[in-house]
């Protein structure tokens, strides 16, 4: 039977500035639900890319004093750039795609052109509101005081002679798909949607530029460039060989599963790109997930604000896994979340050192010590007291799936914490130092340490897309390896050989001391 297949993306980013940790956070879930998803056995296309054309590129590199390809180049490929960031964050995308790339340049022309030809696209003149930092168009009557809907900041009176796509003709169908499907989640993404946009009135969309030149040329109108939203929506098609010869993959993964973008950019994905779909005939992505902002101090992140928070020196002080773990426990995926050094510490101290990682080293020492390393195979029957783990461990996998599956991390999170903090206990309640000092309490003690190993194994198996390598260490040091037990393993109890070998191992979460580590940051 063939593979069924799952087709992810996130957002393509600007590579106007280096990225920092709020858009590590879409990235980092992304990679969880694409690593969940292979582990369930799916064929996954994880897609993410970067967005490189439009004016506030071209001003950039301007100011750089470089070539707006040479700009984008170092802020991509550089040292410190955006590839690095996410082989530093372990991210395992797929594919990588630019929108600089020759294969996406032409498929954009063919793209226009086909929305020209079926009369979406026509000319007209361009006279309303610009904002260059998000690449937005208003009209008259949108910005508030001037300001951007989206982000504050200023907009700029812009007139000029444009190509238009007829976004008010795809009006009802687009409202019927927000409305009476599942198309865009969180819920409430939707009444924004509707009632900002669509019941004002949709009006057609300025698609092409005049005044820069830095994008995609339109083929049959050389002086203009198409507008760089109708640039970067498509890659999710052009990434698959859609209007190119460069890959071959549409067919197996379009229509994607589900897009992950950021709150502010949910407008351009749940109501532009359906449209210019419905336009080219082609079947419409399944879902659009709206995720919240990470906030430091109550505001978003920008570069121009000066207060961003920087992925790199917070993976390289802490450990990659301690930062996707904590970005991806302490905020719910669909609301905004405040990001804080303190929190940030307290977490990895209270979820990673404390409750796994002692979890962790305390059952193999025990082992080692009480065994030698090595359960014996013989031991008692399972007594009653042990039920609640034992029901608690194997129930688990169930509902941590159903809220991966709704794009729910910090529930699914939730769930692996659930035994953790039980097998806890059943440590306290247990007592295995005291059963050791029994002899005839031998194999009541093995039970118990069996008990503890199962209990890691489970929440190893399913904190693995958000951990890989710890999740992978720890499994090594129970005797659990990833390629012996698969996702099955994960919903099942008792699969561990009852003689398991375990070996010690490095601490896999430290201890922080939250005072030193606080000035430490500060002081960057
Ligand atoms: N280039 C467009 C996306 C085109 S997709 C066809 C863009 N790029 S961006 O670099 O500005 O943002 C990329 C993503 O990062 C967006 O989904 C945005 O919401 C997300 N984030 C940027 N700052 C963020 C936070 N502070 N918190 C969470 N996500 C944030 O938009």
């Amino acid at each position: 039977m063939e593979k069924k297949t799952f087709y992810i993306t996130t957002p393509i980013y600007y590579p106007s500035d280096k990225l920092h940790i709020g858009h590590t956070y879409c990235t980092v879930a992304t990679d969880a639900f694409a690593r969940y998803k292979r582990l369930r056995g799916y064929d996954v296309m994880f897609l993410t890319g970067t967005d490189e054309h439009g004016q506030k590129i071209e001003e950039k590199a301007k100011q750089a004093g470089k070539t707006p390809q040479e700009f984008v180049d170092n802020i991509v490929c550089g040292e410190g750039g955006i590839l690095d960031l996410w082989k530093l964050m372990n991210i395992s995308n797929d594919r990588f795609i630019r929108t600089t790339d020759a294969y996406h340049v032409s498929a954009i022309q063919k793209i226009f052109r086909k929305m020209y030809d079926n009369g979406d696209i026509y000319k007209g003149t361009y006279k309303g509101k610009y904002c260059k930092p998000c690449e937005s168009f208003w009209t008259e009557s949108q910005p508030k005081d001037g300001k951007c809907p989206d982000c504050g900041r200023e907009v700029q009176d812009a007139e000029e002679e444009a190509y238009f796509f007829r976004l008010s003709k795809y009006a009802d169908k687009v409202r019927d798909l927000l409305e009476n499907t599942d198309f865009l989640e969180p819920r409430s993404r939707v009444n924004e949607m509707v009632n900002n946009f669509i019941k004002p009135g949709l009006e057609d969309l300025c698609v092409s530029r005049t005044t820069f030149t830095w994008g995609v040329p339109v083929d049959f109108d050389p002086g203009h460039v198409v507008y760089v939203w109708v640039d970067a929506l498509s890659n999710y098609i052009t990434a698959l060989g859609y209007g190119n010869d460069k890959y071959d993959d549409y067919d197996r993964f379009w229509p994607a599963d589900v897009h992950i973008v950021g709150k502010e950019i949910v407008r351009f994905h749940s109501i532009i790109w359906p449209a210019m779909l419905m336009s080219l005939g082609l079947p419409l992505p399944k879902k659009v997930f709206g995720h919240g902002w990470l906030m430091l101090d109550g505001g978003k992140m920008s570069k121009s604000k000066g207060n961003v928070v920087d992925p790199y020196v917070l993976a390289e002080k802490y450990g990659v896994d301690a930062l996707r773990f904590f970005l991806m426990r302490t905020f719910p995926f669909g609301s905004d979340g405040n990001f804080s050094n303190e929190l940030l510490i307290q977490t990895i101290n209270t979820d990673l050192a404390n409750d796994l990682g002692n979890l962790v080293s305390r059952t193999v020492s025990m082992v080692i010590k009480y065994f030698g390393g090595t359960l014996p195979a013989e031991r008692e029957d399972v007594p009653a007291e042990d039920d609640e783990l034992v029901a608690l461990a194997s129930g688990l996998r169930g509902v941590y799936e159903d809220a991966m599956d709704r794009f729910m991390p910090q529930n699914a999170l939730a769930e692996a914490f659930k035994v953790i903090s039980r097998a806890n206990k059943y440590i306290d309640e247990t007592a295995p130092w005291a059963l050791a000092k029994d002899e005839s309490k031998k194999a009541r003690l093995a039970t118990v340490l069996y008990n503890l190993l199962e209990s890691v194994r489970i929440a190893a198996s399913l904190l693995v897309p958000f951990m890989p390598e710890s999740c992978e260490k720890i499994r090594t040091q129970i005797g659990a390896k990833t390629e012996e037990f698969g996702w099955d393993a994960a919903g099942k109890y008792g699969v561990l050989p009852a003689d398991v070998t375990v070996v010690k191992g490095e601490i896999i979460f430290p201890r922080l001391d939250l005072k030193k580590e606080l000035e430490a940051l500060e002081n960057l």
